[in-house]
């Protein structure tokens, strides 16, 4: 038996309970692993409040970072003892846990537990974000809403180390301040000011080729008016709420302009794919360029608290959960 947070309907906050739940032995092609820190990422409070559907009851989570403990049959390229992290298994916000070895990645020296825990998931993201859903070259300004946040600091960095110009918006002065210094040329509170007019200014009334778009209903339709005529609007998350159904003649009125909603999951699904990224992220976090700071960390009988910090907009940065 081990702790988790489960929740057994969906809804705020207050479901998430830390109970004890069973863990078993690995079997063919699995792995028992130990957590010593566990990502907390926006989409674990979509898949609590109901946005997204969840078979009930439920482990909160999707990222976690530990140690193996016991390997199951046909596993070779795993043993006890070695440090490892993953994302994209939902059920992560608990101590121990039995999960496919194919979805491991193992850390190299110079990556922390916490490190992982922080940046598997955000940080795999922003790869997948700016090498295959619009790659991204030197010399190109972007716009990233939410610069400050968790997914955002790292973009900041990996797209300054790019030689790309970020305009990020963020909601506070300090969050501001917070996203230039990770990186991001130009910065814009987008709670005080028309984020719109600010980056046609930028860009000396150009726009921009593409806008990266976490922040969903509140942003999006000013995100397609920061576009240059044939950009393409990245709309990857829903922290405000989900955007609102769309006529697609928006596309053709404000300049033929392009829009996807991607998902990491397709971008990891096979294992070549999640090593070669896992090594990106890697390498980069270890030649400085990119760092991972964990802002936050919360006892894992606290996510609650997480949870409510995140949803209110409280949080910078990667926020984690310590068994
Ligand atoms: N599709 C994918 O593959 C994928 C993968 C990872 C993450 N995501 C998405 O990327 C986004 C960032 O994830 P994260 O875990 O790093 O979270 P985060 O950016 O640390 O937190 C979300 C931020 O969104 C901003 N925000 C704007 N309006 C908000 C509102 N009404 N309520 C709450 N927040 C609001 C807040 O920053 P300000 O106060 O500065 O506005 C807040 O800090 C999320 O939307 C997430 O779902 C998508």
């Amino acid at each position: 038996m081990a702790k988790a947070v489960r929740y057994h309907k969906q809804g705020g906050p207050e479901v998430m309970q830390y109970e004890e739940v069973a863990v078993g032995e690995p079997g063919q092609g699995q792995v028992r692993i130990k957590h010593t820190a566990i990502g907390v990422n926006f989409v674990d409070t979509y898949q609590r409040s109901g946005l997204y559907p969840m078979q009930m009851p439920a482990v909160a989570g999707n990222e976690g970072a530990g140690v193996v403990e016991a390997v199951g049959a046909g596993v070779t390229d795993l043993k006890a003892g070695d440090r490892i992290a993953y994302t994209g298994l939902p059920g992560s916000y608990c101590e121990q846990r039995v999960v496919p070895a194919d979805r491991m990645v193992k850390l190299p020296q110079g990556i922390s537990e916490e490190q992982a825990a922080s940046m598997m998931l955000k940080g795999l993201t922003v790869h997948y974000l700016i090498f295959s859903t619009f790659k991204v070259n030197k010399g190109d300004t972007v716009l990233w809403h939410a610069a400050a946040g968790g997914v955002g600091l790292i973009a900041c960095q990996w797209l300054r180390a790019l030689g790309v110009s970020t305009i990020g918006t963020a909601g506070s002065p300090e969050k501001m301040a917070l996203a230039k210094a990770h990186g991001a040329e130009h910065v814009i509170n987008y709670s005080t000011d028309n984020f719109v007019e600010k980056v046609k200014a930028i860009t000396g009334g150009k726009g921009v080729p593409v806008v990266y778009d976490s922040v969903g209903k509140t942003t999006w339709e000013g995100s397609l008016d920061c576009l240059r005529p044939r950009g393409l609007i990245v709309s990857f998350g829903n922290a405000s709420g989900p955007v609102a159904p769309v006529n697609l003649g928006i596309l053709a009125s404000k300049g033929s302009l392009y829009v996807t909603r991607p998902t990491l999951a397709t971008h990891i699904a096979s294992r070549a794919e999640l090593v070669e990224r896992s090594n990106a992220l890697f390498e980069i976090v270890k030649s400085g360029k990119v760092k991972i700071e964990t802002t936050a960390k919360y006892k894992l009988a606290d996510a609650a608290q997480a949870h409510r910090d995140l949803e209110s907009r409280k949080t910078t940065g990667s926020v984690i959960l310590v068994p």
